[in-house]
């Protein structure tokens, strides 16, 4: 089927190319001109494992991108919004960029399908009542689909074909059908809902995900208190197959575009709607306080030298949105450390969030070992593998300090103390904790 594709964000992007591989023809339309441009060179403009292949595999044959919404439209059946919809500080989503777009395509009317109704398919994560509102807004020549996604980014390609399910929510049957049909060939069970449900099961999955992770670091936190080890709690907790292993790593809080953001998203539509919902401030509370918990186990730290292993809100992604490094980074520069920083693929991005000519005290550097020379303690931020794989003996050699705060807990407590390290991890018992 012939697809367009508005906005070349992750998701937009991704999902372009992974249609292209089910055998789609796709335009992406991208209205940025310096990320058009890279994406014309065959060179993903964000760092997705797989992705620029699978560009290069298809751009120019079922694959292409443009500037103008015309031309990505032309021939058309399917539209995929897959704009941006950025936090406002209420929490509300912020719609501009999707009431723009379908402005412009109300105003191109419905002349790109040749005569069938063209649908559009919003996949950009937007609140309950946002299809109804999209479907008045376009009227009747139009069909609404909702199709959120639910791809991890340094996952993503392989999320998308091996999802744990689509959902579709429509109030047209045949357009749901069409948009079902897409993924045909992907294995996975297809739901097809209303549009409320749809845009709630989205949300939902991500406010449990957060929930989740917020238990495991209430749990690690209390094994902390209690010198008990949070590793196996966790995971016998995680074979009860009412709840599931995944999603229960302690770590230095949830982070990234999507948990924080949807979480206060459906909290805003929770108080918009009168509905009281307990829960969600509470795991925000809960993240909040748990870097806190992390900063606290590096003890004073002015006039220290602290190296931090990991930018990234998580492996895999140059991504440092709302990550844990861009709260506890400047609030040890305030507390008078000096902080040298390494992450394999997001120092740029973390060097344009946090510049490093306005923050004196702090350095990034492209070899770990260098940030850990003449440093008194080491912050393990993100769960890179080659922090994974580094050696406590090496650790300790390099460092001028014997203190690893280990947030995503990749060292082995007692080879570490076997080391000569002063290891703290997340609810680890270990010698030092
Ligand atoms: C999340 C969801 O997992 C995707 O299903 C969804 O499509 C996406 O948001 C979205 O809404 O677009 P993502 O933000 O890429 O994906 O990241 P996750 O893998 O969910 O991780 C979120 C945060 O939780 C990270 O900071 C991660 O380090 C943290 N986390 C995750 C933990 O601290 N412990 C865990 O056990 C798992």
């Amino acid at each position: 089927m012939q697809i367009a594709i508005a906005g070349a964000g992750y998701v937009g992007l991704t999902t372009g190319a992974c249609l292209c591989e089910l055998g789609h023809t796709v335009s992406v339309v991208e209205v940025d001109p310096i990320r058009l441009e890279r994406l014309e060179r065959g060179e993903s403009p964000f760092y997705e494992p797989g992705l620029t292949p699978l560009l290069n595999r298809h751009l120019g044959a079922n694959l292409r991108v443009t500037g103008s919404l015309s031309e990505g439209l032309a021939g058309a059946r399917v539209l995929f919004a897959c704009v941006g919809t950025p936090p406002r500080r209420t929490g509300a989503p912020d719609l501009g960029f999707l009431r723009r777009l379908l402005t412009d395509i109300r105003q191109r009317g419905a002349a790109w399908t040749d005569g069938a109704q063209p649908v559009v398919v919003l996949k950009s994560t937007v609140p309950p009542g946002t299809n109804r509102w999209a479907q008045g807004f376009l009227g009747d020549r139009f069909a609404v689909v909702s199709n959120p996604e639910f791809l991890r980014e340094g996952t993503a390609i392989a999320d998308f074909f091996h999802p744990d399910r689509v959902v579709v929510g429509a109030e047209s049957a045949a357009a749901a059908d069409l948009v079902a049909s897409l993924y045909d060939t992907v294995d996975a069970p297809v739901m097809m809902t209303g549009w409320e449900e749809a845009e709630l099961v989205k949300y939902a999955t991500n406010a449990f995900l957060a929930l989740k992770v917020s238990f495991a670091n209430e749990i690690a936190a209390l094994c902390d208190g209690l010198g008990a080890d949070a590793p196996p709690v966790l995971r016998a907790l995680g074979l009860d197959q009412r709840i599931g292993e995944r999603f229960l790593a302690p770590g230095p809080g949830f982070g990234g575009s999507c948990l924080p953001k949807d979480l206060a998203a459906l909290r805003w539509k929770a108080q918009r709607t009168r509905v009281r919902l307990d829960l969600l401030p509470a795991a925000l509370r809960a993240n909040r306080r748990q870097r806190q918990r992390v900063i606290a186990k590096l003890g004073p730290v002015s006039g220290k030298r602290v190296a931090v292993w990991g930018l990234a809100f998580k492996a895999g992604t140059d991504d440092v949105r709302e990550a844990a490094s861009l709260e506890i980074i400047p609030q040890l520069l305030s507390a008078g450390a000096e902080v040298v920083a390494h992450d394999p693929e997001a120092r740029e991005t973390f060097a344009r969030a946090i510049p490093a000519e306005q923050h004196p005290g702090l350095r990034l550097v492209a070899d770990p070992w260098e940030a850990l020379a003449g440093a008194d303690a080491l912050l393990i931020l993100t769960e890179w593998p080659i922090y994974r794989s580094a050696s406590p003996e090496a650790i300790r050699a390099a460092l001028k300090g014997d203190l690893v705060v280990d947030a995503r807990n990749l060292l082995d407590p007692e080879r570490a103390a076997q080391a000569g390290l002063r290891y703290k991890g997340v609810g680890r018992r270990g010698p030092g904790t």
